[in-house]
């Protein structure tokens, strides 16, 4: 990716990751971007660097612009190896005594991770950093989502630098919110979904901070897809909805099966859902894997959870997702259990443990099945589905 003009003297320099199909456990059907900025004025400074296989990317992308010596100072928003794994390839062409701006977290965290023995510029919120015509101040935005992750702004021009908050996994040579369609908020959904969820209480806090703040942002810029400039106002008040994890009419019903005992009743359930008029599909995890259906949690209000009874516990997959669920921390969900069984049957105790554990309002003992569903079990989860539709 060749590097883009942002605002006048202001370069995003970082680079697409096409083939990236799983970042730590989340797919990324659209591949990724590792996204890093060059401001040129008196003093050059770049902000972030790229995944370590990227390094030379940068900074090749960085020589059509400057020569990567000439640049005088580095910030590191997050330590993150998406974005320091290229630092020490950076750092060693640039030059190594070259000042390191971050977070105190930051310093601890990079020292962590790189044995090289920088020349850090710990900062707080509220600092500011002279480069000439511009200035910048940095805010820490601890655990959002790593300790040591913080914004940059730039004054003059309204430009936030965000780090991971507001990206999307989207590798594309659209640089701008308002050359995608909508469908970029599906991305920016499942970022959140995924990644920011467990954090949801910190993000409103800091919406709350940045609106006291009167911070007038014309532009944001993650460290990850699209650069919102048309209207950053978009990704903002979405925030403030899925950190407040307002929920839609909607249920998901999430399974898995064996010999489709476990998929008829999600089918049925499903029948029952959308019967009381909710917005419902039921996800097979042979078909959906977790992070695309924790997408879709975020603005559920239920979820109905179904597994088979394998080795007297759950399907595996169903162990997974429900770990997986479980560590980013959903709030607001309603749901319930069920599953087929040949002899012992503990699937849907052991799932509505799980959902009890997660703080769900767990509004029926759930249904199990011997074998094979007949018509009255398919009644019977017809009737879960449109109890649970109620209760939405
Ligand atoms: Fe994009 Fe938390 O790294």
């Amino acid at each position: 990716m060749k590097p883009v003009e942002i605002a006048k003297g202001i370069y995003d320099v970082g680079v697409n990751d096409w083939n990236i199909m799983d970042f730590h456990g989340h797919s990324t059907h659209c591949g990724s971007s590792y996204n890093a900025f060059l401001i040129v004025d008196e003093k050059i400074a770049l902000i972030d660097a790229v995944k370590k296989e990227f390094a030379d990317e940068l900074i090749e992308n960085i020589s059509r612009i400057v020569d990567p010596a000439q640049i005088d100072i580095v910030i590191s928003n997050h330590t993150e190896m998406d974005h320091s794994g290229g630092l020490a390839r950076v750092m060693h062409r640039i030059g190594e005594t070259k000042p390191l701006y971050c977070s105190k977290m930051g310093q601890k965290n990079l020292s962590l991770h790189y044995p090289q023995h920088w020349n850090y510029h710990p900062v707080e919120s509220g600092e500011t950093l002279s480069l000439g015509r511009h200035t910048l101040s940095f805010m820490e935005t601890r655990m959002l989502h790593w300790p040591d992750s913080m914004f940059t702004y730039l004054q003059d021009e309204k430009i936030l630098f965000s780090s991971d908050a507001f990206g999307q996994h989207y590798a594309g040579f659209e640089k701008f919110d308002d050359m995608m369609t909508s469908d970029i908020m599906v991305h920016a959904k499942k970022y959140f979904a995924n990644i920011l969820l467990p954090y949801a209480p910190l993000i409103l806090k800091l919406l709350d901070q940045v609106a006291a703040m009167k911070l007038d942002i014309r532009m944001i810029c993650p460290d990850h897809g699209i650069l919102w400039r048309k209207d950053p106002g978009k990704i903002i008040d979405a925030y403030a909805r899925w950190g407040r994890q307002d929920t839609l009419r909607k249920a998901v019903v999430v399974y898995d099966t064996m010999w489709h005992s476990t998929e008829r009743m999600a089918n049925a359930i499903a029948a029952g859902l959308n019967a009381e008029g909710v917005d419902v599909a039921p996800m097979s995890l042979k078909k959906n894997d977790r992070s695309d259906i924790m997408t879709e949690v975020l603005d559920a209000r239920a979820v109905v959870v179904g597994s088979p009874t394998l080795n007297n516990g759950l399907f595996p997959t169903l162990g997974d997702f429900l770990t997986y669920m479980k560590g980013l921390k959903p709030k607001n969900k309603i749901g319930a259990a069920f599953g087929s069984y040949g002899w012992s049957g503990e699937s849907v105790k052991l799932i509505t443990q799980e959902l009890e554990a997660m703080k769900f309002e767990v509004i029926d003992p759930g249904v199990r099945v011997q074998y094979i569903p007949n018509a009255a079990a398919l009644d019977a989860c017809f009737a879960l589905g449109r109890k649970i539709g109620r209760a939405i």
